[in-house]
């Protein structure tokens, strides 16, 4: 091996202080330029980057070299620090230069597959392919360095306020919570499989029946559903799980972390407790249970301004049990073309939207496609709902409750983006609560429980849990920023009978209990403290607060759009010894597939 130069400093850390000190730097290279005598070249490492020089008064061999390297090739320079004669204001360190007088070359590279440069525009697929050269981008690093930061301040937090950290088994028993598990087939056990943990949530109830009294962790959860761009099938939870407790007291714990957390980490004062926004109302003024507070655009139900019209679409959807709901996009008649509104119809569609209608409001004149139906007095009376004044565009949804909801919710946001309002450097907590416990599903005709089937139900509504299953309020919460689900937890049942009534409730029959369940029961048998917590998605998190739109940039080697990981190549087809000595074959396909 070559002499190892023992760095002197990191590539970003000299500046005009350090001029005439002889330093060594180790590094890659960013760039190489020979101009005649002289040949600059850019060393880099993760902290930044330092222009080197070697000129025509260096030995011939050194100086040839220099004139050798290529981008990426991995290389130790020693030299003397000087000021540069032309500055680079953009760059720390571009006051000063290396007058270079030794070179050595640790490893060549051959030409990368993607250029490394922050802002360097190349396919997600390639980047996540070469990610090891993706993450040498600087940008890449911070991310990396920030989600560090998120994770020791967490670990600072959670300890100051007497938590202990404990980790918590990954294979464990397959037990749906609601999204699907990822498989593992035991050897030993021939026929029996493990499940990955789509969350630790049974285990730190036992840790709280174990007496533990406050449980927190850093934890890997895994999840086989489908992906956006703030979903991996495997993700990172900060979980927490607290003995004694009522929502009030889990609720005050959280709001410290995000205190510390964005002071430590951005240098940013939050107020303190977070408003509180029961689901229903988050709904009907926002169409999300995750509401963006940033921005208004609120939703107003607008069925008794157009009652009784000539119209028949909103007609049909009020008289079965629909709605007719609309928000106002401030000042933005004139923004949006019938082209732009289309494109919303076609994006609405998802939500199973049949029509969008547009009110744009000018001065002495509402136009609209609802022209032919609504002469301009009750157009008025739709403008006023809001009220909406010259300029405004009122943008209209009339649906089943659910789609108008989702529908006016996506746009809400949606048209906030096109027009700039998501403003990254606001943070806008909110805790949304009053979930309804259970969920009508219609497919199976069955009530499923909104979070899990060990959230409690408001007690003074958990006598309605055999005759209005729907009626009843669980004792959860959410954690909303900016329009993302932060985190979301409950106070549990630790009550034999009524978590009796609850899987009454939930349709399931003793041995479904027991079978998934049943140790769980079981421990509950021995004293159980009351209890309740949370869990954060941790990417989340650090995609939040490092100002990115995708947990793929917080996150080193994440999975694609198809679930993959296209460094290691996984999944991928298991040898069919691995396959026979785990006892499994594959069902033939079938011809339809
Ligand atoms: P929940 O399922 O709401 O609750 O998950 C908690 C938080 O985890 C994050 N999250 C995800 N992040 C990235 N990719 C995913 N696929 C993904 N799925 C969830 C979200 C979410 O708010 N055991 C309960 C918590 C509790 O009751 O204490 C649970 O897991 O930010």
């Amino acid at each position: 091996m070559e002499e190892l130069y023992k760095r002197t400093h990191m590539c970003g850390a000299l500046n005009a202080g350090n001029a005439g000190e002889r330093v060594a730097l180790n590094g890659w290279v960013q760039k190489r330029r020979n101009l005649g005598g002289l040949i600059f070249c850019d060393i880099r490492d993760k902290t930044g980057i330092t222009q080197v020089v070697f000129d025509d008064s260096v030995p011939k061999e050194l100086f040839e070299r220099a004139d050798g390297l290529r981008s990426e090739y991995v290389v130790g320079v020693k030299g003397t620090v000087r000021e540069r004669q032309s500055k680079n204001p953009q760059l720390p360190t571009g006051d000063i230069e290396i007058a270079a007088d030794s070179l050595v070359i640790y490893s060549e590279a051959e030409t990368p597959p993607i250029y490394i440069k922050d802002d360097d525009k190349v396919d997600d697929n390639l980047r996540l392919k070469y990610r090891y050269l993706d993450l040498r981008k600087h940008g890449m690093q911070q991310n990396l360095t920030f989600r560090h930061n998120i994770a020791k301040a967490t670990r600072e937090y959670f300890d100051s306020c007497g938590f202990t950290e404990v980790e918590t088994p990954v294979l464990i028993k397959p037990t749906p919570e609601g999204a699907r598990d990822y498989l593992v087939p035991s050897r030993v056990n021939r026929g029996q499989f493990y499940a990955l943990p789509q969350s630790p949530q049974m285990f730190k109830q036992l840790l709280m029946v174990g007496g533990t009294d406050r449980y927190y962790q850093i934890v890997k959860c895994f999840r086989d559903e489908d992906l956006r761009a703030d979903r991996q099938p495997e993700f990172t939870q900060v979980d927490i799980e607290m003995s004694f407790v009522d929502v009030d007291s889990v609720i005050e714990v959280q709001e410290g972390y995000m205190k510390k957390l964005l002071k430590d980490i951005k240098q940013v004062d939050i107020n303190t407790p977070f408003p509180r926004l029961a689901f229903d109302e988050a709904m009907e003024r926002f169409g999300s249970d995750k509401p963006d507070l940033r921005f208004g655009f609120e939703l107003k139900k607008l069925n008794d301004a157009v009652a009784g019209s000539e119209f028949q679409v909103f007609n049909d959807v009020l008289e079965s049990g629909g709605d007719v709901r609309g928000i106002n996009i401030e000042g933005a008649a004139e923004k949006f073309s019938r082209k732009d509104i289309d494109k919303m119809l076609t994006a609405i569609k998802h939500y199973g939207a049949k029509g969008l209608f547009a009110i744009k409001v000018a001065e002495g004149e509402i136009a609209s496609s609802l022209g032919k139906f609504f002469d301009q007095e009750r157009l008025q009376k739709i403008c006023d709902v809001f009220p909406a004044g010259a300029g405004d565009l009122i943008l209209i949804v009339a649906d089943k409750p659910k789609t108008v909801f989702d529908s006016l919710g996506f746009l809400r946001r949606d048209i906030a983006g096109k027009l700039g309002l998501l403003d990254d450097s606001k943070y806008e907590f909110l805790w949304v609560v009053d979930f309804p416990l259970l969920e009508f599903d219609e497919e199976t005709g069955k009530y499923s429980a909104m979070h899990h089937p060990f959230t409690s139900p408001r007690l003074s509504e958990a006598h309605m849990l055999g005759t209005q299953p729907g009626k009843v309020k669980a004792l959860a919460y959410d954690m909303v920023l900016n329009g993302v689900e932060l985190g979301g937890g409950s106070i549990r049942i630790h009550d034999k009978n009524l978590q009796k009534k609850m899987f009454a409730a939930l349709g399931m029959s003793n041995a479904e209990v027991e079978q998934k369940f049943g140790f769980l029961i079981e421990a509950f048998k021995y004293g159980t403290p009351p209890h309740g917590g949370i869990a954060y998605g941790f990417d989340r998190i650090a995609m939040l607060l490092s100002g990115q739109h995708s947990i793929r940039e917080v996150i080193a080697f994440p999975k694609n759009q198809a679930a993959q990981c296209m460094v290691c190549e996984a999944p991928s087809v298991a040898a069919p010894e691995q396959m026979e000595e785990l006892g499994i074959a594959l069902a033939p396909e079938k011809a339809d597939e």
